[in-house]
């Protein structure tokens, strides 16, 4: 970068494009000699630099935020240089609470899911919440055989070389370990040991922002020496597969983690009720300071593993456990833009364009402001919120950053309004489209009524389509996808997902080649159409995600998913189900069925049958359809148990369980649980007060049992 550069306010657009796809180029080679070759070659003050050009770049012409750009691409990326690992038992993150109540909220949801009384004792352990990299150690035969980090929770990165250079993990166990045994913890690095580290390596280049980020470049070495020479150390805290089990509480088991010789949290404690967890945090938060490791809360578990068991998971985290946050990083900096994005659902979403600020060593570039009350400085109820301040472009804004959510903006500081700022005006028209924007009563977004034809509404679909966990074209960036979306030449439009795998076929007939296209070329465009092609088939979870249908995020395609497991059952029960109309009404079989689905409400039935009501969504579907063949879902949970693949209801009072708790256990067999009887139900179980469900099913001859039977039935 030249020393004499314009300030930005004075660059050209083609200039801005022409700078940032430079700076997209240095900054990369700068993290490639940083984390790849540990050989850095500009100093941190210089390289911060780069980044900060670039931001700024970009705050001024948002439309040219280039898809590699530094902005986007946090550290490095995972180089492919380390082998996957498939975790033997999912990584699960944890749920935050932020407040008192919440905590109190947590310790009442877990007693109502396992139907505990308030007068019995529930222990929970609390320790601090390590600020590090999650690991997952796997010991066969006593021998450590893999380590693995978290990655997406279901694979992960190899680093066993790297990790056998840490002192303090054991190689071996002792003989009383279980055969095979995952030891799951958090990799660090102490404060001391970063800042020590840190000052040298200022000598000869760039330094690490926190210890955290120290640790994980460190353990994305290429070579293991590399990795040996950095202080790692790793706190033991729980457990993935184990052959045995290795106690009846948590409290227990780290404790025998430790027997091993792992280092486990020193700060850990029972806790015997809210008031005694509050104490806790508490006390663990007037110590944060003087840790000599990074924490960012506490985390509650609840200590009895046989109630860990009963409650297990949702489909993120464990039901059983919480991560208590300690206060979010704030700073404050200028609001330069308000800048509205438009969603696939038509949603306008307000963007604040920052000054750029360093928010807790992250440059924070943008933030989120929610919607057009929230500008306003209404809440979600109506009530003011910062006791009513609106904000305005020009002001000066504090903004948070918490954990890995996107930054938002809490407030302003009234004292330095510009006198010339003016309130925001929330477009009634689409940016994109110029339909109008309505917000419907009761909801606080505003949408864009342009459906079909706002050209953002369909590059936001298709972008969802081909998303990571739809289904994952490579190659079909945001760039790409703008070129084709409005290309006018029918050999190289796509306009609609089933146009992606007619491309190959197009492109075959025409005389406009992709390749001779600039930023295409032979080798890319080869590399597109095997992508495209190795996407022909998809399980119909993805598949269903990948439609975009309001409220059908990916957990709600799976639960919908795996009932039908095929996707002619799912469009069938979709298109024949019928929404209630008024209060009375039930709805008819295929509605109950729908919503009778764990986790699924009528909102988000009614969303999913509306999608397949709609006539253009039915071609473009069936359009689909001639190209892409959706894979049936395979049955989960324990399909040798006597209750797999069997429909059942509960009705009248459960005296052992709760219902909450007897619908996760019935899932967990491979049962569906269904709201209501009809012809496909197979079994009810009934306790006392049992009504109208437990006649209809002795009128239809449906098999009842008592919850005292249901357990024989499932334990045997
Ligand atoms: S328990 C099934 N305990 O926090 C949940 N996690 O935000 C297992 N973490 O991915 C996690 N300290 O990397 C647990 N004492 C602690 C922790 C801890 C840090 C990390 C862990 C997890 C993340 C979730």
């Amino acid at each position: 970068m030249s020393k004499t550069q314009k300030p930005v306010d004075e660059l050209s657009a083609e200039e801005a494009a022409d700078e940032l796809a430079a700076l997209a180029a240095e900054i990369a080679r700068h993290d490639r000699l940083y984390h790849g070759d540990d050989a850095p070659e500009i100093s941190d003050a210089d390289y911060d630099a780069l980044r900060l050009r670039n931001a700024a770049i970009e705050v001024k012409f948002p439309e040219l935020v280039r898809e590699d750009s530094p902005s986007r691409v946090v550290g490095a990326a995972p180089s492919g240089t380390f082998g996957q690992v498939v975790h033997a038992k999912p990584m699960l993150s944890l749920d935050n609470v932020f407040s008192d109540e919440d905590v109190t909220d947590f310790v009442a949801s877990v007693r109502r899911f396992l139907a505990f009384p308030a007068d019995r004792e529930l222990a929970f352990t609390a320790e601090p919440k390590i600020d590090g990299l999650s690991m997952s150690l796997r010991y066969e035969g006593g021998r450590l055989v893999t380590a693995a980090t978290r990655g997406d929770g279901t694979t992960g990165e190899n680093v066993t070389a790297n990790i056998r250079t840490i002192d303090e993990i054991p190689q071996t166990l002792p003989a009383d370990a279980p055969d095979i045994v995952e030891v799951r913890g958090e990799v660090y690095m102490r404060r001391d040991d970063f800042i020590a580290l840190n000052e040298r390596m200022a000598e000869t280049g760039r330094t690490f922002a926190n210890p955290r980020n120290f640790a994980a470049g460190s353990l994305r070495q290429k070579d293991p020496e590399m990795t040996r020479s950095r202080p790692l150390k790793f706190f033991a805290y729980a457990w993935g597969e184990t052959s045995a089990p290795l106690a009846e509480t948590q409290f227990e088991a780290v404790r025998r983690l430790g027997s091993w010789g792992f280092r486990v949290n020193d700060h850990m404690a029972i806790c015997r009720s809210v008031e005694e967890m509050l104490a806790r945090y508490r006390a663990i938060e007037a110590e944060r300071a003087s840790l000599p490791y990074d924490i960012d809360g506490v985390v509650y578990k609840v200590d009895r593993l046989d109630l860990q068991e009963r409650l297990g998971f949702r489909s993120r985290s464990p039901r059983w456990a919480t991560a208590h946050k300690f206060p979010a990083e704030k700073a404050t900096t200028v609001l330069n833009a308000i800048e509205i994005q438009v969603g696939r659902t038509g949603a306008l979403t307000p963007v604040a364009r920052l000054e750029p600020v360093t928010v807790g060593g992250v440059v924070v570039t943008n933030a989120t402001l929610h919607n057009e009350d929230y500008i306003k400085g209404i809440g979600q109820n109506g009530q003011p919120i910062r006791e009513g301040r609106d904000i305005r472009v020009g002001d000066t804004v504090l903004v948070q950053r918490a954990g890995d959510v996107i930054p938002q903006i809490l407030d302003i500081v009234p004292e330095k309004r510009p006198a010339d700022a003016e309130p925001y005006v929330f477009p009634d028209k689409c940016p994109a489209c110029g339909s109008h924007a309505v917000r419907e009563e009761g909801e606080a977004v505003r949408r864009c009524t342009g459906g079909l034809i706002c050209p953002a509404q369909a590059v936001e679909r298709l972008r969802h389509f081909v998303s990571r966990n739809a289904f994952d074209i490579e190659g079909l960036g945001e760039k790409q996808i703008e070129f084709f979306f409005n290309n006018e030449d029918p050999s190289l439009r796509i306009r609609s997902p089933a146009e992606i795998f007619t491309l190959k076929a197009r492109q075959a007939d025409s005389l406009t080649k992709l390749e001779n296209i600039d930023g295409f070329g032979a080798t890319s465009v080869k590399k597109l159409f095997a992508a495209i092609d190795g996407r022909r088939e998809v399980p119909v979870s993805r598949f269903l995600f990948a439609l975009g249908i309001r409220h059908i995020g990916e957990t709600n395609a799976k639960r919908i998913a795996r009932h039908y497991l095929s996707f002619e059952a799912l469009r069938r029960g979709a298109s024949e189900a019928e929404i209630p109309q008024g209060k009375g009404d039930p709805g008819n079989s295929a509605w109950q069925e729908l919503v009778g689905i764990n986790g699924i409400g009528a909102i988000v039935a009614e969303a999913a049958v509306e999608f397949f009501a709609e006539a253009h969504n039915r071609e473009a579907l069936d359009a689909l359809l001639k190209e892409v063949t959706p894979v049936d879902e395979e049955p989960v949970g324990d399909v040798s148990s006597p209750v797999a693949g069997k429909t059942v209801v509960f009705t009248g009072a459960l005296e052992r369980m709760s219902r909450d708790e007897a619908k996760a256990m019935a899932e967990r067999l491979g049962a569906k649980v269904a709201g209501s009887v009809s012809k496909k139900t197979d079994l009810v179980v009934a306790g006392p007060g049992a009504g109208s469900k437990l006649k209809q099913a002795t009128d239809l001859g449906i098999e009842v049992i008592d919850e005292d039977q249901w357990f024989e039935r499932v334990s045997g």
